[in-house]
């Protein structure tokens, strides 16, 4: 495989030595690609040396290889180890000033970043949002950990072992391409039943989880078809720029349901994660209701339980899977209302989170339980909704290995 350590300035750039002796010893074709900075703490011989590769910084070494693009569209797995502060902030902007920054904007592999860096630097509001920017880019983290940091200080901030970073770039390339020609459809966002012409009945799904699915299932080979419902178009874009993803667009619970199961037939899996309006309003008025008419009574009628008619024209080696938004009531957790919830749609795994006035909702990160046809919890994620994407996708990646 094709791997980039991009290295930064930073005094863990000595143990990213280790990191690339690892890599080049099972075999990786690896590239290393250091900051001007980062050359200051380890001298370019070293990097050609171990990862027997040359090593150049700028953008106008090598020109004729188009060196500043061809690494990144070449790489399975970038990873920059040690990160600072300043190279994690220029990644969140997109800067491209030196051979690491247009590298990193070149790649469709994924990415996988170790920051290093003080306590202070490390807890600073700037720092805290451009890695929850990366997060939500589908940027993996990997540390840092805790302890004796450069000087007298400790404290987070220390950059993970290279043995821990080494782990890591092997489960990514692992896990690259396990989804390989199966062909996936995503529902994500929130449906919207009219009440008239301007009015709807909604609710405050952001579409962010159903898209990062749709964006870890092309990255790790599907061939994607995102049925998107009033998603904001800014989210969308990274789908719509994705070669292996297409875009379609429903409205209502009724034009999602007409989608999914036209897809259906061509799906290997299927992920409902659209929050879909369980009711409709009966006479939708083809006016706009006036409030000199006095305050409206709608009549609701039930929509199509979508996700249990995708499960029960289930054909064979197909995958459904259902999300649940759900509260505890008095008596029952949300997890009992998940498994219940499961064996009422008879999907093969649903994916159950909390969601409250301040929870699951509109926010970058999630928390979901997975639960199997057997009622087990088969996983649980937690983190940046790319996080939780890649931990179901393993789930379901896991479900389609068995015999
Ligand atoms: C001895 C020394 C150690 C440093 N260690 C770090 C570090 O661990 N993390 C960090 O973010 N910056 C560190 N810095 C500051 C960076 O080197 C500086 O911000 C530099 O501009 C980073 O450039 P780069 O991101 O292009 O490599 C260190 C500086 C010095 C002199």
């Amino acid at each position: 495989m094709n791997i980039v350590v991009g290295v930064t300035g930073g005094i863990a750039a000595y143990k990213t030595v280790q990191l690339v002796r690892l890599l080049v010893r099972d075999g990786h074709d690896v590239h290393v690609v250091p900051t001007d900075d980062a050359l200051r703490f380890v001298g370019a011989p070293t990097w050609e040396a171990i990862s027997r590769n040359p090593v150049t910084t700028s953008v106008h070494d090598d020109v004729a290889q188009v060196r500043h693009v061809a690494l990144g569209q070449a790489a399975d797995v970038v990873v920059v180890a040690p990160a600072t502060a300043n190279t994690i902030a220029k990644i969140a902007v997109g800067l491209a000033g030196d051979l690491l920054g247009t590298t990193l904007l070149a790649t469709r592999a994924p990415v996988l970043v170790a920051p290093a860096m003080h306590t202070e630097m490390w807890q600073h509001a700037a720092t805290r949002a451009n890695i929850a920017t990366l997060r939500a880019r589908g940027v993996r983290i990997v540390g840092p950990d805790s302890g004796r940091l450069t000087g007298a200080d400790s404290g987070p901030g220390r950059m993970s072992e290279p043995e821990t970073i080494h782990r890591e770039v092997s489960r990514m390339l692992a896990a690259g391409a396990d989804l390989d020609g199966t062909r996936v459809v995503v529902s994500a966002g929130g449906t919207r039943e009219p009440i008239d012409p301007v009015r709807f009945i909604g609710n405050r799904s952001s579409g962010r989880q159903g898209i990062a699915i749709a964006l870890a299932a092309a990255d790790r080979g599907a061939d994607v078809t995102l049925v998107a419902a009033h998603v904001e178009d800014a989210q969308l874009d990274a789908a719509h720029a994705h070669p292996a993803i297409r875009v379609e667009t429903a409205g209502t619970a009724a034009e999602l349901g007409e989608r999914m199961r036209a897809l259906a037939g061509s799906a290997d899996v299927i992920v409902m994660a659209a929050a879909v309006a369980d009711y409709r309003v009966a006479d939708v008025s083809d006016h706009k209701l006036a409030k000199e008419d006095g305050a409206p009574v709608l009549s609701l009628v039930e929509n199509d339980d979508i996700l249990a008619g995708l499960a029960g024209a289930r054909r064979d080696g197909q995958t459904i899977v259902g999300f649940a938004a759900e509260m505890p009531t008095d008596h029952e957790t949300v997890l009992e209302r998940g498994i219940r919830k499961r064996r009422r749609k008879g999907v093969d795994l649903l994916a159950v989170n909390e969601v409250g006035w301040e929870a699951g909702f509109e926010r970058a990160e999630n928390a979901v339980a997975l639960i199997g046809s057997d009622d087990q919890v088969v996983a649980e994620a937690t983190g940046s909704k790319r996080e939780v994407a890649d931990a179901l996708l393993d789930a379901i990646v896991a479900l389609r290995s068995r015999p």
